[in-house]
């Protein structure tokens, strides 16, 4: 047995959860990569918050469990994500990727997962956290751009950062065509930040990730 397939073998196959709230081509892109043995995970459970989510019927397609859990539904957000939290132990899920998933989680959902979290913003962050993030970048006049992997924490797009990369601004740019040509990246740059982890090669010291060699 060569090396790779040596190191395949002894690879664990974290089980993953994506949270969606709407179109999920991020999520697509990830589905994709796993299914051509391209990451070490195995994608278990797909969630949303938004009932109609074309995320969900990606999910569908591919075989992978799934399931809405929208806010008119429960008393409150706390209810809402404590209902979430159970459903996504229950598939014994060991890491969780938000992938346009339009909601800050709660500090007792980070808290009480228990397993790591990652998210990816469309933009170089700290610049540009929260909504609409390709438009304030063009309303602000930057000549460059990007996408953020990050863990998650308690803040608004401000874990510690893994991957991010340089999407140029052009001067003809709109919010819509930023937005396309940062999303192309972030369809590569999800699956790698998530290689990395799987693989067992992000170590977090403090606000940093050291990301060791292959
Ligand atoms: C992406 O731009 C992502 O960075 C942001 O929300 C968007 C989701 O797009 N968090 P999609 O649903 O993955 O197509």
């Amino acid at each position: 047995m060569d090396g790779v397939n040596k190191r395949r073998m002894n690879e664990k196959f974290l089980k993953t959860a994506v949270l969606a709230s709407g179109r999920g081509s991020n999520l697509q892109a990830l589905i994709d990569a796993w299914q051509s043995g391209e990451l070490p995970i195995e994608l278990v459970a797909v969630g949303s918050d938004q009932s109609e989510a074309q995320a969900l019927s990606r999910a569908e397609a591919a075989g992978i469990a799934s399931k809405a859990f929208p806010l008119r539904n429960y008393p409150d957000r706390f209810a809402q994500e404590e209902d979430l939290l159970a459903w996504l132990h229950g598939h014994k899920v060991e890491l969780l990727l938000l992938a346009g998933y339009m909601r800050v989680l709660k500090t007792d959902f980070i808290r009480e997962a228990g397993f790591p979290i990652l998210n990816i913003h469309p933009s170089l962050l700290p610049a540009f956290p929260g909504v609409h993030a390709q438009r304030q970048a063009v309303e602000y006049g930057v000549r460059y751009s990007g996408c953020t992997v990050h863990f998650v924490d308690e803040g608004l797009d401000s874990g510690p950062i893994i991957l991010q990369e340089v999407v140029p601004v052009l001067p003809e740019d709109t919010e819509d065509t930023l937005a396309a040509r940062i999303l192309e990246v972030e369809h590569r740059l999800y699956p790698e930040a998530v290689r990395l982890l799987a693989r067992g090669r992000l170590k977090r010291q403090g606000r940093q990730v050291r990301i060791s060699k292959a």
